[in-house]
């Protein structure tokens, strides 16, 4: 019998290109991500099927589909799938760790910019044909060099981004999964988490989605920010408490925030949508031509090595 893999959505890449000739792919084909039936229906007799992060995959899923023996995710974060379902049905998970690594700290350094340059304030001027000229006094924004950056999560991302703060001449600090101190790297130096909210003037997230860093941001540690500090999340949604967010500009205790991803994707909280002070993306963290071919041919790798009956190279971490 032929080998059988599913992509939920159609591939930045010919997957000829990569996939062992004799594998039969197929894709679904609407540009949208597909219901859970719809992906059911798409997958239906597929070995293996590659993910994306709008795609839920739980126990309800993996039982209809009983011949998968392989999620490839194409993404480094896996929040929207269910592994201890897919181990207990035997069922591999991999994702693209590395591939999305510069192009995601490159767009969480160009939302920093953006923010405390209020590009996007400048650019409705502009746009609306409201701008009279050049002003000593509009739009004022904030310097980088000689500000604190603090890093949470301080992983392959946030460990880029870090290299691209010192470049502009920050200071960079960060903190780790339980607060443990890091190796020296001449870049950040390690600071337990509320000392970094109280220090940093931006604050950038690079954690993964658990249910240990759901809300890691609410209200409480909003309010221990440093005044007027801006946020900027391009990690998951589920991070920040996007209401306790929006009450901490409201009341000016943030500077401005710019966001990527958000608690219940694509639905964006009002409180956001109208704030000048706020920069909002649809979820651009790895979206380079680069990065988006690296991530496919990753998935698509450990999906064929997998097929052959071989160890994926990526697995996910426990
Ligand atoms: C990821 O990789 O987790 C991003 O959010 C999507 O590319």
């Amino acid at each position: 019998m032929r080998a059988r893999l599913f992509a939920t959505r159609r591939l930045p890449i010919d997957h000829a290109e990569v996939v062992d000739t004799g594998v039969l792919v197929a894709s679904f084909e609407a540009d949208r991500a597909p219901t859970s039936e719809e992906l059911v229906d798409g997958a239906r007799g597929a070995h293996a099927i590659v993910t994306q992060v709008s795609d839920r995959i739980d126990g309800s899923v993996l039982d209809r589909l009983p011949g998968l023996r392989h999620v490839a995710q194409m993404a480094v974060g896996f929040d929207n799938i269910d592994v201890a379902a897919c181990r207990a049905r035997k069922v591999l998970v991999t994702h693209t760790p590395d591939a999305l690594t510069d192009s995601t700290a490159e767009l969480a350094f160009g939302l920093l910019v953006a923010v405390a340059r209020r590009f996007h304030e400048g650019q409705a001027l502009v746009r609306t044909g409201s701008w009279r000229g050049f002003s000593p006094t509009l739009l004022l924004g904030r310097e980088l060099v000689g500000s604190t950056l603090g890093i949470v999560g301080y992983g392959r991302i946030g460990r880029a981004l870090a290299v691209r703060a010192k470049a502009f001449g920050m200071r960079v600090i960060a903190s780790t999964r339980r607060d443990a101190p890091f190796a020296p790297d001449g870049v950040a130096s390690h600071a337990p988490f509320a000392r970094l909210l109280a220090e940093s003037d931006f604050v950038s997230l690079h954690c993964p989605a658990t249910p240990s860093t759901r809300h890691l941001l609410g209200d409480e540690e909003l309010a221990a920010m440093k005044p007027g500090a801006i946020l900027i999340n391009t990690a998951r949604g589920t991070v920040v408490d996007e209401a306790a967010l929006v009450r901490a500009l409201e009341r000016r205790q943030l500077g401005g925030a710019g966001l990527d991803v958000y608690e219940r994707e694509p639905v964006v909280h009002p409180g956001l949508l109208g704030r000048s002070d706020v920069v909002l993306l649809p979820h651009l963290g790895s979206a380079t031509q680069e990065a988006r071919a690296r991530m496919a041919v990753c998935a698509l790798e450990d999906a064929c090595r997998v097929l052959r009956g071989e160890a994926p190279l990526h697995p996910v971490p426990d």
